[in-house]
C-alpha cells in the first residue's frame, strides 16, 4: 500500500476518459479514492497540453490551498504525466507528484525520467516550455491496461524494445518471444518495472539529456519525421508515436548495419518482429523527400544541413551523435520501404 502519511494532502489530477475507465481500478494499485482531499478531471487530448490548463491547474491548487507539504497524483496518459508533473514544479516553486501511468507507453517513458511540460509557441513546439523535475515515485500497475485497445499496448512495446535493443541481448530475446496476449497480467508488470529501472538508470547517469540520455533517442530521427509526416496527411494516416518507433528503429538499425557494424541478422529480426506485429511502414518512395526535410529540421541536430542519429554498434552497445548523410538515409528508407 502506497504511503501517504508524510503529505499534508493529497490532490488527484486526471482526465475524463481515465476516470472513467482506470478510477475504479486504483484500490488495485494500493490507492483508495478517501486519500484525496480534491480531484480535478480535464478533458482528454494532446491539444488540453497548453499552459492553459496549466493554469487551471495552478488555479485549482490554489482555491484548494494546497501547501508545500502536499502532493498531485497525475493519473492517466503521457499529456496529464507531463503536465501535471509542469504544474506541481512550479507551483510554490514546486511541490512532490506522483505518476499512476495509464498507457504503457507512459508507463515506460513519460512517466519516468522527469521531462515535464507543456506545447507552445507558433508554430506549436511539443514540450516547448517545461523542467526536469522527477516524480517521488511512479507506480506501475498492469491491471490499468486491462482496458487499453491493442494498438496503444503496441505503442508502449515498442518503447520497451528500445530499452532492450539498448541494454543486452537477453533483455531483447525476453521481448521478441513474449506472448503479447499477456501484457495486463501482474506478470508482466515485472518485465514493465524492468524497462523503467533501464531507463531511470540512464536518467540517473544523464538527468538533464546532455550526453548518455540521448542513446534514448534511438529510432526517433526517423521515427519522429515518420509520425510528422502522416499527422500532416491526415488525422486518418496518423499512427500512434510507438509505431512509428518501431519504423524508425528499423531504418536506424540498417543504418546502424552500415555505418556501426551492427550484425545483419540483428536488422532482420527487428524487421521480422515489426512486420509480424505492425506490419509494413505505411511509406512509399514519394515520401523519401518530405521525410529528409523534416529530419534536417529535428531539434537533436546540432548543426544545420546534419542529421545526427543515435546508432547501435551491437545489440547492448549504442552509439550517439552519429552524422547520417542523406543519401544513407535514403537508403535505410528504401530498405524499409522494401519490407
Ligand atoms: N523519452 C526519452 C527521454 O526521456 O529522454
Amino acid at each position: 500500500m502506497l504511503d501517504l502519511s508524510k503529505y499534508d494532502r493529497v490532490f488527484l489530477l486526471t482526465d475524463e476518459l481515465v476516470a472513467k475507465c482506470c478510477q475504479p481500478v486504483l484500490p488495485l494499485c494500493g490507492v483508495q479514492q478517501s486519500a484525496f482531499s480534491s480531484q480535478l478531471v480535464l478533458p482528454a487530448g494532446e491539444e488540453q497540453k497548453n499552459i492553459q490548463t496549466v493554469q487551471k491547474i495552478w488555479d485549482w491548487l490554489f482555491e484548494q490551498q494546497a501547501t508545500r507539504s502536499s502532493l498531485l497524483i497525475n493519473l492517466g496518459g503521457g499529456v496529464i504525466c507531463d503536465m501535471g508533473g509542469f504544474a506541481a514544479s512550479t507551483y510554490m516553486r514546486g511541490i512532490a507528484y506522483l505518476n499512476i501511468p495509464t498507457t504503457l507507453l507512459a508507463m515506460v517513458d513519460a512517466g519516468t525520467g522527469g521531462k515535464t511540460g507543456v506545447d507552445f509557441g507558433t508554430p506549436l513546439v511539443k514540450n516547448g516550455i517545461g523542467v526536469f523535475a522527477e516524480p517521488v515515485e511512479t507506480i506501475i500497475c498492469p491491471e490499468l491496461l486491462s482496458s487499453l485497445p491493442a494498438e496503444q499496448l503496441l505503442s508502449g512495446y515498442a518503447e520497451m524494445i528500445k530499452h532492450a535493443i539498448l541494454q543486452s541481448p537477453e533483455a531483447l530475446a525476453e521481448l521478441l518471444e513474449y506472448d503479447l496476449r499477456k501484457v495486463a497480467t501482474p506478470a508482466f508488470g515485472d518485465v514493465i518495472r524492468r524497462s523503467v529501472a533501464f531507463k531511470q538508470s540512464v536518467v540517473e547517469q544523464d538527468p538533464h539529456d546532455q550526453g548518455l540520455r540521448q542513446i534514448l533517442n534511438f529510432g526517433h530521427t526517423v521515427g519522429h519525421a515518420i509520425e510528422a509526416l502522416l499527422l500532416a496527411k491526415s488525422q486518418k494516416s496518423a499512427k500512434p508515436h510507438g509505431w512509428c518507433v518501431m519504423y524508425g528503429m528499423v531504418a536506424e538499425a540498417y543504418l546502424s548495419h552500415m555505418i556501426c557494424g551492427l550484425p545483419t541478422e540483428t536488422v532482420s529480426t527487428l524487421s521480422r518482429f515489426m512486420l509480424e506485429n505492425y506490419g509494413a511502414a505505411p511509406i512509399t518512395c514519394n515520401d523519401y523527400e518530405a521525410l529528409l526535410q523534416l529530419m534536417l529540421h529535428d531539434k537533436k541536430n546540432k548543426e544545420q544541413g546534419t542529421i545526427v542519429c543515435t546508432l547501435l554498434q551491437s545489440v547492448g552497445q549504442p552509439v550517439t551523435g552519429q552524422t547520417v548523410t542523406p543519401q544513407q538515409l535514403r537508403e535505410a528508407l528504401e530498405y524499409l520501404c522494401s519490407l
